[in-house]
C-alpha cells in the first residue's frame, strides 16, 4: 500500500466556506479537535464546483457562490473540459504521480433524465454545444474524472452511473489508439489508465446493520416480514432532502438494499425526518417482525444515535486506498468492484451480483486481496492473477475439467 504521508486531499464545493470553517460550524468533533487541525484545513485551496440548480434543493441555492462562471459554463463539453483542466493543474501543483479517486461526496442530486445506451451516445451528448440533455453535475465529475485516469466513487444516491458510464472507465474503451469515429477523439488526448467506477451511495450506518439483522435473522431460520425504520437527524445533507425530488433519489437507495436476496414476502418501509435541533448526531429505530418455527412471530428492535459523518468518511478513505491499491495490483474492474460492494447501499456495474450481507461482502474483499497478493490473509501463497486466468482458459479450451481447474486453483506455490 502506498503511504499515507504521501496522500494528498483537495476538491471542489459550491460554498466558498474554508474547511477548518466547516468542521467547526458542522459540530461533528470536540472543539479542541477541530482547534488542533482548523488552520491546516482552512489552507486547502477549494476549487469552484461546477453546478446546476435544478440538480439540488433549493435549500443549497443561497451559499452556491463559489461556482464555474463565463467561458467555463457555457455549455457540457466546457464544463467538463473545466474539471478536466482543474484535475490536471491540482496534480502538478501537489506532484502527485500516483492514482487519483474522485469521490462525488456533495449534495445528493435528482434523478438525472439522460439516458445512454453505450459510452459513445454519453461522450457524443456532452460534445454536442446544442444538446439540451438533462445531465447532472456529478455526470460531468465521472465522465471528466474517467477522461483523466481517476476513479470515479458515487457517494451520494443520485443514478450518475449506468452501464453507459461504466463503459467509458473500461480500459479497453480508452485504447490509446481508437478509431476515427470513436466519440473518445473529440476528448483527445485523454487517458488510457486503469480508472475504476463504484458506487452507489455509501453504506454508512443504519443500513450496513440492517443487511447485517437481516442475515442474521435468516441464519436462524426466520423470515423478515416487516422491517419498519425511520430516522431522523439535522445537518445539511437531510436539510438538502427536504426538497422532494432529491428526497425521492435518497428514499430509492435506501428501500433497494436487500438486492440479490429478493425478499418478496417483506414489507421493508423508510422514513427520514429533517429535524434540526439534533444536527448531524442521527437517530435510527427499525423494528424487525419476522416468522419463526410453526409461524410464530419473532420481533426485535433496534436503536441506533452515532453521527452520520463519523459513520462515512472512514468509507470514503477505504475508497480511495482500494482505488489506489487495486490499480497498482493490476486487479480488473470487475474484481474491484465486487471487493469494495460492502461500501455501497446498491452495489452497481460488475458488484451487481453480489449478495448484499455484510460478512459475504468481506469475503469478497478477502478473495480479492488474497489474488492480488497472491497469498491468503494468514501469509500462506496462492495462485497469482495470472496462473489463476491461465487456469481458467485450460477449461475454456476443454484442455482441463472444472474439476481439476478446483484442484490446481488450491494448490499452494512453494
Ligand atoms: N453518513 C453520511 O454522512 C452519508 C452516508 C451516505 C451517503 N452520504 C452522502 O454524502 C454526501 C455528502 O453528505 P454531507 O453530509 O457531507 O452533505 P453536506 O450537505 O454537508 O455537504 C455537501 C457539500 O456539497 C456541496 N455541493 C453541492 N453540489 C455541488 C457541486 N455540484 N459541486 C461541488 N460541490 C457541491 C455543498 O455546497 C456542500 O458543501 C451526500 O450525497 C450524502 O447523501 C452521506
Amino acid at each position: 500500500m502506498a503511504s499515507a504521508n504521501d496522500c494528498v486531499v483537495g476538491g471542489w464545493d459550491i460554498r466558498p466556506t474554508k474547511l477548518g470553517q466547516a468542521l467547526y460550524n458542522c459540530r461533528v468533533l470536540e472543539p479542541d479537535l477541530v482547534r488542533q487541525v482548523r488552520e491546516e484545513m482552512d489552507r486547502v485551496e477549494i476549487m469552484e464546483g461546477v453546478w446546476d440548480p435544478s440538480f439540488i434543493g433549493e435549500s443549497q441555492h443561497e451559499t452556491a457562490t463559489h461556482v464555474v462562471s463565463g467561458a467555463d459554463n457555457t455549455s457540457t463539453r466546457a464544463r467538463v473540459d473545466r474539471i478536466r483542466r482543474d484535475i490536471r493543474s491540482w496534480k502538478e501543483k501537489h506532484s502527485v504521480d500516483g492514482h487519483v479517486t474522485v469521490i462525488w461526496s456533495a449534495s445528493v442530486e435528482r434523478p438525472s433524465e439522460a439516458k445512454y445506451h453505450s459510452p459513445d451516445a454519453l461522450l457524443n451528448a456532452i460534445h454536442d454545444d446544442a444538446n439540451n440533455d438533462d445531465i447532472s453535475p456529478s455526470m460531468l465529475y465521472a465522465v471528466a474524472s474517467a477522461l483523466e485516469g481517476c476513479s470515479f466513487v458515487n457517494g451520494g444516491s443520485q443514478n450518475t452511473l449506468s452501464p453507459a458510464m461504466s463503459g467509458l472507465f473500461d480500459q479497453s474503451y480508452r485504447q490509446p489508439a481508437v478509431p476515427p469515429d470513436c466519440a473518445l477523439q473529440k476528448f483527445a488526448p485523454y487517458s488510457s489508465s486503469r480508472a475504476f467506477c463504484l458506487g452507489t451511495d455509501y453504506k454508512a450506518g443504519q443500513t450496513k446493520f440492517k443487511t447485517a439483522a437481516v442475515e442474521y435473522l435468516r441464519a436462524l431460520g426466520l423470515t423478515p416480514r416487516v422491517i419498519a425504520s425511520s430516522n431522523h437527524l439535522g445537518n445539511n445533507d437531510m436539510l438538502n432532502l427536504t426538497t422532494k425530488k432529491t428526497l425521492s433519489a435518497k428514499m430509492r437507495v435506501k428501500s433497494d438494499i436487500f438486492g440479490l436476496w429478493q425478499e418478496e414476502d417483506l414489507d421493508h418501509k423508510v422514513t427520514v425526518m429533517y429535524t434540526p435541533f439534533i444536527g448531524d448526531e442521527k437517530r435510527d429505530f427499525v423494528e424487525y417482525t419476522s416468522l419463526g418455527f410453526l409461524g410464530s412471530p419473532h420481533t426485535m428492535v433496534t436503536y441506533t444515535r452515532c453521527m452520520d459523518s463519523i459513520l462515512c468518511v472512514p468509507l470514503m478513505v477505504d475508497s480511495a486506498i482500494w482505488c489506489d491499491f487495486f490499480v497498482n495490483h493490476d486487479v480488473s474492474q470487475k474484481d474491484a468492484a465486487r471487493a469494495t460492494a460492502y461500501l455501497f447501499k446498491v452495489p452497481e456495474g460488475d458488484a451487481k451480483d453480489v449478495d448484499p450481507g455484510f460478512f459475504h461482502q468481506m469475503g469478497q474483499l478477502e478473495e480479492v486481496l488474497e489474488k492480488a497478493c497472491g497469498q491468503n490473509l494468514d501469509g500462506e501463497k496462492t495462485l497469482k492473477q495470472d496462473d489463476l486466468d491461465l487456469i481458467s482458459l485450460g477449461v475454456s479450451k476443454g484442455i482441463i475439467s472444472e474439476e481439476q481447474a478446483t484442484q490446481l486453483r488450491g494448490l499452494t506455490p512453494k
